[in-house]
């Protein structure tokens, strides 16, 4: 379905009103204009957390929600652990259908991302692409943690973007935030993170498909690192 005029309209709106904006006035202002109907979407990564911290310390009207796939790495689980704390909140989870995940394991085995780049969508789709659906019904706006120096692919996109897939608003607040700059605002304000940002770690997913990277290494060749650097999105962001 194109977007509608209405939307269109929209859309330009705030892609003039919002970069200008830091990211806890744009979030500010995204909660008041669709209460209740803004939500975010958190991987605990240190750009995550950034956008988190401004949500919960300022008591914003905007939903926070995690995808567990079930295969995070435990210090994913630990920095989720004292965000819970810190805040005094109870971030949502939402699971893999336990249908599917059961088919997929019992036919192709628990690895079976690493045979093929069919089977490590499969895998994606199951675990992280159709959660993202029923995690955003209902939703006027999404907010992600995207970075534009992340990856080539990631250049291109826009702070205030409509995503036709999924029918939604987009707000991606840090994407044109440097690592330094992400890593400065996490130490000055006190913010727990994963602390595999320390270790080499950069873009952080399942932990079977993430491995540290070296100096100069673009920032995702650690991401599902034996495939073709052209397939590498798990299709959260991909129409
Ligand atoms: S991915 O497409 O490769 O998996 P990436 O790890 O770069 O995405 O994260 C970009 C943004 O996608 C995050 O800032 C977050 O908003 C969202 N995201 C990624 N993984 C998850 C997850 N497991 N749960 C919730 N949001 C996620
Ligand atoms: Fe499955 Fe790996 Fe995709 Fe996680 S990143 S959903 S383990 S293929």
């Amino acid at each position: 379905m194109q977007m509608t005029h209405t939307q269109q309209v929209l859309i330009q709106e705030l892609s003039q009103q919002l970069p200008s904006k830091t990211i806890g006035e744009g979030l500010a202002i995204l909660a008041n204009q669709f209460p209740a109907h803004v939500t975010f979407s958190s991987s605990f990564s240190f750009e995550d957390q950034i956008i988190a911290h401004e949500i919960l310390s300022n008591h914003l009207n905007i939903s926070i929600f995690t995808l567990d796939t079930g295969r995070l790495f435990a210090e994913t689980y630990s920095v989720w652990s004292s965000t819970n704390e810190k805040y005094h909140t109870h971030i949502t989870a939402y699971y893999p259908e336990h249908a599917a995940i059961e088919k997929y394991i019992s036919e192709k085995g628990p690895n079976a991302f690493y045979e093929s780049v069919e089977n490590r969508k499969e895998c994606c789709h199951i675990r992280k692409v159709e959660p993202l659906k029923r995690a955003l019904a209902g939703n006027a706006v999404w907010v992600t943690g995207l970075r534009a120096e992340h990856s080539p692919a990631r250049k291109d996109l826009q702070i205030v973007e409509w995503d036709e897939g999924n029918q939604i608003i987009k707000y991606n607040p840090l994407l044109h935030w440097n690592t330094e700059q992400v890593t400065a605002h996490i130490h000055e304000n006190n913010i727990p993170y994963n602390p595999l940002h320390d270790k080499g770690f950069i873009s952080i997913g399942c932990a079977p498909c993430t491995r540290a990277i070296k100096a100069g290494e673009d920032f995702r060749a650690g991401r599902w690192w034996w495939e073709d650097a052209s397939k590498k999105e798990c299709g959260l962001h991909t129409p």
